[in-house]
């Protein structure tokens, strides 16, 4: 095996070599020895964005396979977009598949004579954008879900917001939709639970979540408040409604990173998000007391996949012309999700 030295001179040759060929983008949940190689990083909505701007040959996505889905279906037929490890998946994302969301689309429609407006969060499968498009619906991230979620509001349909029902709950509460008005889709046992009348539901959440962020807990934000007065707890909007109501502030990634970097010198802070990002932010912020809201760290295990020994191997792929890990939707699922995903960046 190479050593850690052979492996970073391996990637910066490779790097050399290829030039304006290959542009590596990396999610902000990675590890640093990804991306201390990265070419741009970012949240899930700004690597969309760079990525559709992309120009280069070959596109090394260090992130999960949904967000090279993305990048695969806003870049041109020429450019190649490849995942260093085809195991980098999101447990959130497995948690909605086509048909399940299409039974639920019938089931609204047949017993509840509702015809949803269906949004979905960026995590989730390119034939789930693709339903999305095709009934006029639109992607979101959690960087623009205000926007996206109030423009859908103003259209007086019900919602059917897939797949993380935390990010729907936590931002329709925000825009003024009382709980009450908040049906609970489950696709294992296939049934709507809400609680007052159908014809008050504004929005129907998808029973999937975000396996990471769940595991901040109230238990945390107590201890926090118990031993650490004074700091201030934000967490990102797939931890739950409870915790997010406990906490101070909530946000995007890269609200998190812009509230923290923007704060005073000597300021205390309790943060409720992946740990690769948690550890950067302590390191690029010396000058704050933080601390990771859950003291065992949440680690994202599909994102910490990518690492230098499997950026390596893409990239000698790259080099060697075999594209074994290359990342392609097909035609047809493009035309429709990228109706959604052109819906979402054109609200910005
Ligand atoms: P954002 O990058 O949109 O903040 O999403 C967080 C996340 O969990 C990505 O998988
Ligand atoms: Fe999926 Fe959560 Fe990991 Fe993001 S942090 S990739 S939502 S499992």
């Amino acid at each position: 095996a190479m050593s850690q030295q052979q492996l970073e001179e391996r990637v910066s040759e490779i790097k050399a070599e290829l030039g304006d060929d290959l542009f590596i983008p990396a999610h902000h949940y990675q590890k640093d020895e990804v991306v201390q190689f990265a070419d741009a990083i970012g949240d899930s909505l700004e690597l969309a964005n760079i990525c559709k701007d992309s120009t280069a040959k070959y596109i090394a996505f260090c992130g999960v396979h949904f967000m090279a889905e993305t990048a695969d279906m806003l870049t041109n037929d020429e450019q190649i977009v490849l995942l260093p490890d085809m195991r980098a998946g999101c447990s959130m994302a497995d948690m909605a598949n086509i048909n399940q969301v299409e039974r639920c689309d019938d089931l609204l429609q047949s017993t509840y004579g509702i015809d949803c407006l269906p949004l979905t969060y960026v995590n989730s499968t390119a034939h789930i954008k693709a339903f999305v498009g095709k009934k006029g619906g639109s992607c979101l991230t959690s960087g623009n879900a205000h926007k996206v979620v109030k423009h859908a509001l103003e259209q007086n349909k019900v919602i059917l917001f897939l797949p993380d029902q935390h990010l729907g709950r936590n931002t329709a509460y925000d825009l003024g939709v009382p709980l009450e008005a908040m049906a609970i889709y489950d696709p294992i046992s296939e049934t709507l639970e809400f609680e007052g009348e159908v014809q008050d539901i504004r929005i129907v959440l998808w029973k999937g979540h975000c396996s990471v962020h769940e595991k901040f807990t109230i238990e945390n934000i107590k201890n926090v408040r118990q031993q650490h007065p004074g700091m201030r707890i934000i967490v990102h909007p797939e931890c739950t409604f409870d915790v997010v109501q406990a906490s101070d502030d909530s946000g995007s990634t890269r609200k998190i990173l812009e509230v923290i970097t923007s704060a005073p010198a000597g300021t205390k802070w309790a943060i409720g998000t992946e740990m690769n990002l948690v550890n950067r932010i302590i390191k690029d912020n010396p000058d704050k007391e933080i601390i990771s809201l859950n003291p065992f760290m949440c680690a994202c295990l599909t994102m910490n996949r990518i690492d230098l020994p499997h950026l390596v191997w893409c990239l000698n792929n790259i080099v060697e012309h075999r594209f074994d890990n290359q990342i392609v939707v097909d035609k047809e699922t493009t035309t429709h999700a990228l109706r959604a995903l052109n819906q979402m960046l054109s609200l910005q």
